[in-house]
């Protein structure tokens, strides 16, 4: 329990006309830490009962309860709580040395299912910065969720269909050549994308032939299904390679594609509940009661849309995982799509759209400017993790020349540095991709969190400690209090950054944790002989678990030695 509720009920029981919330909203933190660490105000008691505030503060501070606390005093018309941090920090400790990587689990989602729509970039199309944070911030809320109960499911819904694949089969037959495109995937097909549509511009019998093979590839044409599946194929390798670099891995890789014999359902179903309007030859569902425009689900020629696989999709993964959640984490330029989806849905009768969740985050920006391909303004992913993992190499040689596998532990560090970056940010904001700021040492970044958990590995190994679950382990000084309260949030913490889908809860924590105990660390000689020294090795034994762990829910490593 947390202190302000314990303060609460143990007033309430002796205060009946105040309901615990009440007294809860009443509550206050005293100025200096002299008068103690809450204060509850008797002004407010002083109508109802009649009495002078001084004489009703006294009177409680009599009577109360005061277990858990150092002591309970009346200030005039003031009742302050002065708690009892060495108990405190004993309980803490102990379930944290106890508890281990397990502190902070709950089972708030009984084993059901949470699927993550998560990356999803497009087959022949390099993977953008935007395909990153989908990625990364996906993967976290993954290892949240999973965290408290939860069965995270990760899907990379890759757009692995639609027109562009007839376009680039007429493209490859004209100028393609087999061993460059596989030496080279991604940058060689959207070059011939890029070329054949700056040619079907001049030229519009090129998108007569892209149409007619794209309508083979939907019939199931031999050649042309090969040469889909290659294009796809030769894209997952490069894309595999950048999420084997960023340690994320999927459970399934269903793209639009895997639902191509799955969109009859729902439009059925739209026919029969007379939902779906004709508007010039498409087909369209009338969305004004949720102030939407008009959901487009069949073009005039028949062809499906981007929303009618979405809602194959979701119909698939309802029936598949009976989810508790449908999470996609997309980008904010989607958000009306993800709106028309779950409207669509809701329409159809299907309640469980409810449960579906747009996370959107905003766009990366490069030296303040938008990316822009036209421009040259772009992030190639895969050279930037490398260049990441070679600075933090530098700065490892230069700090630490003797560590034992430094490539191993530049990885972590460099990969570990773009993603909290990333993290860190509000999702709705945007960032600046500044290589420099994530890879620093210094200031609120991943390498600064992970330095501060290496240097406390570093100060349990000279002291040969061993921590004990049932040792009686307590500290009652203001700096330590500091972290002891940081370590009782991490539940909390964790049950919030879910309820809001945002890690950056997570990362922020970890910043305030990692510089309350280098904090503590300038402070006090941990290692000195002192009757406390157990306790403070024990201090930054538990501190060190917990910040591990919140590094691992955002999917980055803690090296032992940096
Ligand atoms: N492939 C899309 C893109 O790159 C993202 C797909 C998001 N997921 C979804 N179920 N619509 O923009």
């Amino acid at each position: 329990m947390n202190h302000k509720t314990l303060v609460a009920e143990r007033l309430a029981a002796l205060i009946p006309s105040l309901e615990t919330e009440q007294i809860l909203a009443l509550l206050e933190k005293p100025k200096s830490s002299e008068m103690g660490d809450l204060a509850f105000p008797a002004f407010s008691l002083a109508k109802l009962e009649r009495k002078a505030p001084q004489a009703i503060a006294s009177d409680i501070a009599e009577k109360i309860d005061t277990s858990g606390f150092e002591k309970v005093v009346a200030t005039g018309p003031y009742i302050n709580f002065f708690l009892d941090k060495a108990a405190i920090s004993h309980d803490i400790l102990k379930s944290v040395i106890t508890e281990k990587a397990d502190y902070g689990q709950q089972d708030l989602g009984h084993g059901r299912n949470v699927t993550f729509d998560m990356s999803s970039p497009n087959i022949a199309k390099p993977f953008s910065v935007g395909h990153l944070r989908s990625t990364v911030i996906a993967d976290a809320l993954g290892h949240i969720y999973s965290k408290l109960g939860y069965n995270s499911i990760r899907i990379n819904h890759l757009g692995d269909w639609g027109k562009q694949f007839g376009m680039l089969i007429v493209a490859y037959k004209l100028w393609g050549d087999r061993d460059v495109i596989e030496a080279n995937p991604i940058d060689e097909l959207l070059k011939l994308y890029v070329r054949i549509n700056a040619e079907a511009d001049e030229n519009p019998d090129l998108d007569e032939q892209a149409r007619q093979w794209f309508k083979k590839l939907e019939d199931g044409d031999q050649e042309a299904w090969d040469l889909w599946q290659w294009f796809r194929d030769e894209s997952l390798v490069e894309f595999n390679r950048i999420y084997d670099k960023l340690d994320v891995s999927f459970d399934y890789f269903h793209g639009e594609a895997f639902y191509n014999d799955k969109m009859d359902e729902g439009i059925q179903i739209l026919e029969d509940k007379n939902l779906l309007k004709e508007s010039k030859g498409a087909q369209i569902v009338n969305l004004e009661k949720y102030d939407l425009p008009p959901a487009l689900i069949k073009k005039s020629d028949g062809a499906t849309l981007y929303i009618t696989r979405d809602m194959a999709t979701a119909m698939y993964r309802q029936r598949t995982f009976d989810f508790a959640k449908n999470i996609y984490v997309v980008g904010q330029e989607q958000s009306h799509h993800f709106k028309q989806l779950k409207a669509v849905l809701k329409e159809m009768g299907f309640d469980w759209s409810d449960d579906m969740v747009h996370v959107s985050f905003g766009l990366v920006t490069k030296n303040k400017k938008k990316l822009s391909t036209r421009k040259g303004n772009i992030i190639r992913l895969e050279p930037t993790l490398d260049e990441a993992e070679a600075r933090a190499l530098t700065q490892i040689e230069a700090k630490n020349p003797d560590l034992e596998n430094k490539e191993a532990v530049a990885h972590s560090v460099g990969v570990g540095a773009v993603k909290f970056y990333d993290l860190k940010s509000d999702r709705d904001n945007g960032y600046d991709f500044d290589l420099e700021a994530m890879v620093s040492f210094e200031g609120e970044t991943g390498p600064y969190v992970q330095y501060a958990y290496a240097r406390i590995q570093s100060i349990l190994r000279k002291a040969d400690f061993v921590a004990k679950s049932d040792a009686d382990y307590r500290l009652s000084d203001a700096e330590s209090w500091e972290i002891i309260k940081l370590l009782q949030e991490f539940p909390n913490m964790v049950e919030r950054a879910a309820d809001k889908y945002d890690p950056s809860i997570i990362a922020k924590y970890a910043i305030n944790l990692a510089q309350a105990f280098n904090k503590y660390y300038a402070h006090t000689r941990i290692l000195d002989e002192n009757p406390e020294r157990d306790s403070r090795l024990a201090l930054a034994y538990a501190t060190g678990i917990v910040l591990k762990e919140a590094l691992r829910l955002l999917g980055v490593d803690a090296p032992e030695k940096m």
